[in-house]
C-alpha cells in the first residue's frame, strides 16, 4: 500500500478529545484507520518567513507536519482569499463578499508555500490527498515543481452554479487548477452537476460518466459524501458522559425535552433563523412552554472576519430576547454556550435530546446530522430535524427536512418531532441508521483512494 500524505489548510491536533469541524473529525478518522502523513498549517502567525521544512510529530500511525505563516499570509490567504471570497461565495452569500486584490496574491503565493513544504517530505511512492477550498491550486503549483505523484482533491464545502462562481476574481484560472488534480471529490451531486456545467458551458471540456479529458490526460470527477465513524461515536454516547448523565437524570424528573444544537458560529449554519423558529414554537404551542429547552452550543470560529462578529452579537441579543420573553424562574428556554465541548460529552448529549435541530441556510455535508444519527439508541431514539439546503438531506431522507427560512415550517415541524409516536420514530431512525453506517468514513476513505490509486469509479448512489 502506497504511502498517504494528506494536506489540508489546519491540521488537527490529534491527541485531543475535542474537534470542531467536519474536515478535522472527517479526515482524522480517515487517517487513524491507514496511517499516513498530515501536513498543513500549525495555526502560529509569525512576523518573518521560516526555511519550508515543516515541523515532524508523531502521534500513532499519523505523523504530523506543520508548517506557521507570516502575518501577511494569515492575512491575504486565510482571513482574506480563503474566508472572506471562497467561504461566503461558495456558500452562495455573494453579499458577504470582501475582495481586495493583495488577496489573490497571498492565495497563490501560500499555495507555493504549501507545495515547498510538501516537497520536503515527500516519497516517489506516495499518493496526495488535498483537502477543501483554501488549496485548490496546489495539484498545479506541485506539478510546477516537477512532482509525479497521483494528486486528488476533497472539496469538503459547497461548489456553487456557474452563475455565482462567475463573481470569483479569476475564476476560470480557479477551475482550470481545480483540473490539474487527478481526482476531485465533491459532498453531493449537485455540486458535482454545478463543476459539470461549468466546464461544460465556460471551458469547452466535455464530461463522459464521471471522466474530463483534458489534453491527454483523465480527470476523475465524482461525489464522495463524507462519512462518520458510526460505532465509535455511538459507543461514546452509550458510556456516557457523568454530568451530561445527572442532568438528564434532572429533566427526566421534570419530564422536559430537550431540542439540541451544536455548530461552529459559522453564518452559513443558520444560527439566528433556529432561535428563531424555536421561539416561534413557544408562540404557536404554547403548550410546550416549560416542557422544552433548545441547547445551543457553539463553537468560536474566525473571529476576526466581521460577518462572524455580526453573527455573534446577534445570536447573543436573540437568546437573550427569548429568555427575556419565556423564561419562568425554574425554566430557561434557551440555554446557549459559546465554546467547544469534548467529543464524549457531545455523543451523550445528542443520545440526550429528543430531537436534533441541524439548519444550515448551505453546507457542504454537515456531520453533525450524521452524529446525532449515530449517538442514538433504537429502543428510544430523538429525530433529525435537517435543512433541505444541507449536503446530508441528499442522503438522509428519512429525517424531517425543513425550508431554514421558514419559521412556521420549521416551529410546526419541530412539534411533529416532539410529539412524534415510538414506532415511527424507530423506522426513521433504523433507515437513518442504515444509511450512515453504508457511507461511513471508511467507504469514504477507501472509495476514494480506489479512484486516486486505482483509477476506479463507480457513481455511489449519494
Ligand atoms: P463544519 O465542517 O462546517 O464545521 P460539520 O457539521 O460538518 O460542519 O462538522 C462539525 C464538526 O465539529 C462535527 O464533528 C461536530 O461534532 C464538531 N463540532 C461543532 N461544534 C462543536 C462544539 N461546539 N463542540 C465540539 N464539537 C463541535
Ligand atoms: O470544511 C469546513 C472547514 O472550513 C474546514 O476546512 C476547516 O478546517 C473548518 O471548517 C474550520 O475552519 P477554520 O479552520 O477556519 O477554523
Amino acid at each position: 500500500m502506497n504511502r498517504l500524505v494528506i494536506v489540508s489548510n489546519r491540521v488537527a491536533d490529534l491527541s485531543s478529545s475535542a474537534q470542531a469541524g467536519g474536515l478535522a473529525v472527517g479526515v482524522g478518522d480517515a487517517l487513524r484507520q491507514r496511517g499516513g502523513v498530515w501536513l498543513g498549517w500549525d495555526g502560529q502567525t509569525l512576523k518573518y518567513e521560516e526555511p519550508p521544512e515543516p515541523r515532524i510529530r508523531k502521534i500513532g500511525p499519523v505523523t504530523q507536519a506543520t508548517i506557521p505563516l507570516t502575518q501577511q499570509d494569515y492575512e491575504e490567504f486565510y482571513l482574506g482569499f480563503s474566508n472572506s471570497v471562497l467561504w461566503p461565495l461558495f456558500h452562495y452569500r455573494l453579499d458577504l463578499v470582501d475582495y481586495k486584490s493583495d488577496f489573490l496574491d497571498g492565495y497563490r503565493r501560500v499555495n507555493g508555500k504549501f507545495a515547498d513544504a510538501l516537497l520536503t517530505v515527500l516519497q516517489p511512492d506516495d499518493v496526495i490527498w488535498i483537502h477543501d477550498y483554501h488549496l485548490i491550486p496546489l495539484a498545479s503549483e506541485l506539478r510546477q515543481r516537477g512532482c509525479t505523484q497521483r494528486i486528488g482533491f476533497f472539496l469538503h464545502i459547497p461548489f456553487p452554479p456557474p452563475e455565482i462562481m462567475a463573481a470569483v476574481p479569476k475564476h476560470r484560472w480557479l477551475v482550470e487548477s481545480l483540473l490539474d488534480f487527478d481526482v476531485i471529490g465533491f459532498q453531493t451531486n449537485t455540486d458535482l452537476g454545478n463543476l459539470q456545467h461549468y466546464v461544460e458551458d465556460q471551458l469547452g471540456y466535455q464530461m463522459n460518466g464521471n471522466r474530463i479529458k483534458i489534453d491527454d490526460r483523465e480527470v476523475i470527477a465524482g461525489c464522495f459524501p463524507i462519512g462518520i465513524d458510526v460505532d465509535a461515536f455511538n459507543q461514546m454516547a452509550q458510556q456516557g458522559n457523568e454530568e451530561v448523565q445527572i442532568e438528564m437524570h434532572r429533566r427526566r424528573v421534570l419530564g422536559r425535552q430537550q431540542i439540541i444544537g451544536v455548530d461552529r458560529l459559522d453564518y452559513t449554519k443558520g444560527l439566528p433563523d433556529r432561535l428563531r423558529a424555536f421561539g416561534r414554537l413557544l408562540e404557536l404551542f404554547p403548550e410546550l412552554r416549560k416542557n422544552v429547552a433548545l441547547m445551543q452550543i457553539a463553537t468560536p470560529t474566525r473571529e476576526e472576519v466581521e460577518a462572524y462578529v455580526e453573527i455573534r452579537k446577534e445570536l447573543e441579543a436573540l437568546s437573550g430576547a427569548i429568555n427575556g420573553r419565556f423564561a419562568d424562574f425554574n425554566w430557561t428556554p434557551v440555554r446557549y454556550m459559546y465554546g467547544t465541548v469534548p467529543r464524549d460529552a457531545l455523543a451523550a448529549l445528542f443520545r440526550a435530546s429528543q430531537v436534533g435541530f441541524v439548519t444550515p441556510l448551505r453546507d457542504g455535508m454537515n456531520l453533525v446530522a450524521k452524529e446525532y444519527v449515530a449517538a442514538q439508541s433504537i429502543d428510544n431514539p430523538g429525530v433529525l430535524v435537517l435543512s433541505k439546503f444541507a449536503g446530508a438531506a441528499e442522503e438522509l431522507r428519512e429525517a424531517l427536512i425543513v425550508n431554514p427560512y421558514d419559521s412556521d415550517d420549521m416551529a410546526r415541524t419541530l412539534c411533529h418531532a416532539l410529539t412524534m409516536p415510538l414506532g415511527e420514530r424507530q423506522e426513521r431512525q433504523q433507515a437513518l441508521i442504515d444509511r450512515i453506517r453504508k457511507k461511513d468514513a471508511r467507504w469514504w476513505l477507501n472509495t476514494f483512494m480506489d479512484a486516486l490509486e486505482n483509477n476506479q469509479y463507480t457513481p455511489a448512489n449519494c
